[in-house]
């Protein structure tokens, strides 16, 4: 759900794209982060932990736990709490791009 207008910020969200997760297109707007859009949307899973394979999601939103690692046009462990969304930016959970090669399993 977006608050496209909150009763003290006023209407913050105005400028919509669409952006896809997993090819599935998602109403987003550019103000938000990659994060926020997803949450918005309902998603919460961003991805699984490499050794514990355990589901991670957004956790301090600043930029400094990595929890919320995700691959976004093609760019594989982008913070998506601090990435801002574009026009058709596509995103996968992290480590299910099919189009970004991996060497090893990160262990
Ligand atoms: S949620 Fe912690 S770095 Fe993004």
């Amino acid at each position: 759900m977006h608050i496209e207008n909150h009763p003290v910020l006023g209407k913050q969200l105005q400028d919509p794209v669409t952006i896809y997760f997993n090819n599935k297109p998602y109403k987003a707007y550019k103000q938000q982060t990659v994060a926020a859009a997803l949450i918005a949307n309902g998603e919460k899973k961003f991805g699984l932990s490499r050794k514990l394979i355990q589901s991670r999601g957004l956790f301090c939103s600043r930029g400094r736990c990595c929890s919320c690692y995700m691959t976004v046009d093609g760019e594989d462990h982008v913070r998506t709490c601090m990435k801002r969304v574009e026009e058709g930016m596509e995103i996968y959970p992290s480590f299910e791009d099919p189009e970004v090669r991996r060497d090893g399993d990160g262990d």
